[in-house]
């Protein structure tokens, strides 16, 4: 159970049948009727049989079925776009992640020729990240996508910039003041389409906890902005079952099972300013990591994965000559929902062949260290 929470005063009719130190209403009963209460998290990875304890309450207590299949909520979320949309245009945002991504795909699905998606590419996105959206988008599922070059106006206003809250603050105004201009010149939308999961709305609705206030979401920016109806698909959703979704509407693996990604992008895994060049050194070591990552089976075993940046330099040598370069921290993790994680115990021999590609190929780097924190304490990014 989580040690935070406690119900001081039992529901009427119903006795408390257990106790912690810190709860005194840790189970109900009620006094007539069969129903009972039991605080604690079956749904948490680290509650032993809490699948089970889920499955038994839902299948042979409540009577449900357990019929609902993937294939079942399509066929429901198409009819009701196609009938709640009819003629009219729906824009989508494209970022590369899962959840717009598929969100994108299940609305073209719907309808077709009257979806138009805008993607922003910021400039603050992994290596060859926005060739492989248009591809995947425009190329394969002749999806009509729009993509703005917006990296100059993205860095610019970075320039100088060194706080994360800081570097949060422009990037998602930044993000919003674009695509209302590019929204604004399609001419008869109505509807703005968002990957918005089921998590997203838990957040946007709490009042409590540090992440409501953290996570700036666009999402919630841009329905503000623009005078559209929101349709949003994904809502009721949770991540995994928004890769099977993916899976099932035929989106390639690499981009259902593709790891989450900030917002503010690579922005803030360059610990420090931002600036192309060190944008372009990240870029090259993060890719390295992946890659590596993704030979050896790694890739799909961890939550996440990346390179960070440091604004530290360190001595080296190379042949011959000594170096001043870089700090680059290569961050794993496991994790089922991105609110506690542990760091992922990536064999050696796969640590070192990421090390010593990253020194070997990367100009500007010429140390790697490995970041062994877990959430909590840590976070999962850096910034
Ligand atoms: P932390 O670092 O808080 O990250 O442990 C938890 C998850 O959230 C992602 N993350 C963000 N996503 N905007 C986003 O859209 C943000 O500002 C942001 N900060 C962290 C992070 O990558 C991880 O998946």
């Amino acid at each position: 159970m989580s040690h935070g929470d406690r119900i001081e005063k039992k529901p009427e009719g119903f006795t408390a049948i257990a106790k912690t130190p810190d709860a005194p209403v840790a189970g109900i009963a009620h006094k007539e009727k069969p129903l009972f209460g039991i605080q604690f998290h079956p749904e948490v990875a680290h509650t032993p049989n809490g699948s089970e304890i889920l499955a038994n309450f839902l299948f042979r207590i409540c009577g449900c079925a357990g019929d609902w299949t993937m294939r079942s909520f399509i066929d429901a979320s198409v009819e009701s776009i196609r009938e709640e949309v009819g003629n009219a245009h729906v824009i989508c945002g494209l970022s590369g992640g899962v959840d717009s991504s598929v969100a994108a795909k299940l609305l073209h699905e719907a309808v077709g020729d009257q979806l138009t998606c805008i993607f922003v590419d910021n400039g603050l996105l992994r290596q060859g990240e926005a060739d492989k959206v248009m591809a995947t988008y425009a190329d394969h599922f002749h999806i009509k996508v729009i993509k703005v070059d917006a990296a100059d106006i993205f860095l610019s206003r970075l320039a100088g910039i060194t706080d994360p809250q800081e570097k949060r603050k422009i990037i998602g105004p930044t993000f919003v003041d674009i695509f209302v201009e590019e929204a604004e010149k399609i001419p008869n939308v109505k509807f703005l389409a968002q990957g918005t999961l089921y998590p997203d709305v838990i957040e946007s609705v709490s009042t409590r906890g540090p992440s409501a206030v953290i996570k700036t979401h666009h999402n919630l920016e841009l329905g503000d902005r623009l005078n559209m109806d929101l349709i949003e698909p994904l809502r009721e959703l949770f991540k995994d079952e928004v890769r099977q979704l993916g899976e099932e509407l035929g989106l390639p693996h690499e981009m259902v099972w593709r790891h989450p990604f900030p917002g503010p992008g690579l922005a803030i895994r360059v610990i420090g300013e931002v600036t192309e060049e060190r944008l372009a050194v990240l870029r090259q070591a993060d890719a390295i990591i992946l890659d590596e990552l993704k030979k050896t089976g790694w890739y799909d075993k961890v939550w996440q994965a990346f390179g960070v940046l440091l604004p530290v330099k360190s001595v080296g040598v190379m042949g011959d000559e000594r170096t001043y370069e870089n700090v680059l921290a290569v961050r794993a993790v496991t994790s089922r929902d991105a609110i506690t994680a542990d760091w992922a115990q990536i064999p050696y021999d796969i640590l070192g062949k990421i090390s010593n590609r990253i020194i070997g190929e990367v100009r500007g780097v010429n140390r790697v260290a490995l970041d062994i924190t877990s959430k909590p304490p840590g976070t999962i990014e850096w910034e």
